[in-house]
């Protein structure tokens, strides 16, 4: 298994350009499915995640074919792709793959509305909570699905079709919110979903449903309304740039000082969680290029924070955030309200020498002067990203274990963070 070597106390100066979002990407492919014509998508991120998706829409007959390099591109930029799914030939998406990955389950939406059947595999836990899947599923209800439950699949059956229906989610969920816009843009008739999701990817996902052909007013607001189609067709769309990975290198420049261009990020997509690190002592500024981060020296200040469904400060910017303030001059909280067991970082920050206990859903961290390189594991995605800052700004090395969780998610780490004046490697397995 791979690791990262990372020495820190380099300040970061440069430009980091940003990847297009996993987490509309991943919506954006499934989409794929509902019709027979091609999607194509531009700035795909080259993520472990996406290339595991597009092995999973293969077994239900999804053709996936990458534009090669033109000339005059970066290594960085993002690849276009086309996806045909001209004929469903598998219904069913099994265990084997959808354990890999959560949001493969989001399939079971489109299969049924085009197929009207499907038989998806319940994803199970994950390392930040149960994470259950039973909203998805009253949303399938809802339209019109019959569902049971066997063997650990899930079986959805709509004989005659998806038709339109009255979707209140009692709790805001995204993947809720995609399934639902995915089976009511097929349904037959009008769908009203309430307290939907507000996430900009709830919004990439509607803008290119809508390319295809979709009616769908409302997204980006608690009530999405969609009045269904007969057939989608074929469109191109490019994937909305990442705001995790924007609010991620944006605390690492606050973590370490210096002065980075995010290129190609857009600050409207995160306005809650730059405000927060404009909180801790630096600054950010929209530029034409993207978002420009800087801090010249001054202590990290401490901050409260709650994460919220969008648009508060998102839960994957809470470990990131929580490495950037151990070495806040005070006291800082973060209170998680989304996930109930997000917390797996905090054992791992404390090997850097970080203070932090934790009350319930809230983390208590004290901020200490320096930290000090270790050995550490990443977890889940965000949590190793979280590693990576607190190695950026400890004395000494860090050896960060297990980071296939950070190819998942994050496209050429190590090089972006290189050309801005980190040290750090990647130690291949060979
Ligand atoms: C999406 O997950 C993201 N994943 C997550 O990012 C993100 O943390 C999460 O939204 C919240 O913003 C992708 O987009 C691929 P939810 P999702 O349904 O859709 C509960 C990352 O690191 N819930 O909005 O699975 C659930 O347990 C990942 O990139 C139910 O109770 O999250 C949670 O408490 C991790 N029943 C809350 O709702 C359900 O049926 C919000 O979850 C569904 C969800």
């Amino acid at each position: 298994m791979d690791r990262i070597r990372i020495v820190g106390g380099h300040r970061l100066n440069g430009t980091i350009p940003i990847s297009g979002a996993k987490n509309a990407a991943l919506p954006l492919m499934i989409a794929s499915l509902l019709t027979e014509g091609t999607l194509t998508l531009e700035n795909l991120p080259r993520l472990a995640d996406v290339s595991q998706l597009a092995r999973i829409l293969a077994n239900h007959g999804v053709d996936y074919t990458i534009e090669g390099k033109r000339s005059g591109d970066s290594d960085t930029q993002g690849q276009t792709v086309h996806l045909a799914a001209r004929q469903i030939v598998d219904t069913t998406a099994p265990y084997d793959l959808v354990s890999k990955m959560r949001a493969s389950f989001w399939v079971l939406a489109p299969l049924v509305a085009r197929m009207g059947e499907a038989k998806v595999s319940l994803p199970g836990g994950c390392a930040i909570g149960t994470r259950p899947v039973d909203l998805l599923l009253m949303a399938m209800k809802e339209l019109g699905a019959e569902i049971e439950i066997e063997g650990g699949y899930a079986i959805a059956r709509a004989k005659n079709g998806l038709k339109g229906g009255d979707i209140l989610f009692p709790k805001v969920t995204v993947g809720g919110t995609h399934t639902a816009l995915m089976g009511a843009s097929l349904a037959h008739g009008t769908t009203v979903i309430h307290n939907a999701a507000r996430e900009p990817e709830i919004v990439d996902l509607a803008e290119c449903l809508m390319k295809m052909g979709a009616k769908i007013k409302g997204a980006g607001t608690k009530t999405i309304e969609v009045t269904g189609v007969t057939r989608l067709n074929g469109a191109r769309h490019a994937v909305l740039p990442d705001r995790i990975e924007t609010g991620t290198y944006a605390m690492a420049v606050a973590m370490t000082g210096g002065d980075v261009l995010l290129q190609g990020a857009r600050a409207d997509l995160l306005q809650a969680a730059l405000d927060v690190v404009e909180q801790t002592g630096a600054k950010c500024v929209q530029t034409n290029d993207g978002v420009r981060v800087t801090r010249n020296g001054g202590a990290i200040q401490p901050v409260d924070v709650v994460t919220e469904p969008y648009p508060g400060f998102p839960t994957d910017l809470q470990a990131q955030l929580m490495a950037l303030v151990t070495r806040a001059d005070g006291v800082s909280r973060i209170t998680e309200t989304i996930f109930e067991n997000r917390f797996m970082h905090v054992s791992e920050l404390a090997r850097f020498g970080a203070q932090i206990r934790l009350d319930g859903d809230t983390a208590i961290i004290e901020g200490v002067q320096t930290l000090k390189g270790a050995p550490v594991m990443a977890t889940d995605l965000r949590a190793s990203v979280s590693l990576v800052i607190a190695a950026l700004a400890a004395e000494g090395e860090t050896m960060v274990n297990r980071v296939y969780h950070l190819d998942r998610g994050f496209e050429a780490l190590e090089k972006k963070l290189g050309a801005c004046g980190a040290e750090v490697e990647r130690i291949s397995a060979g």
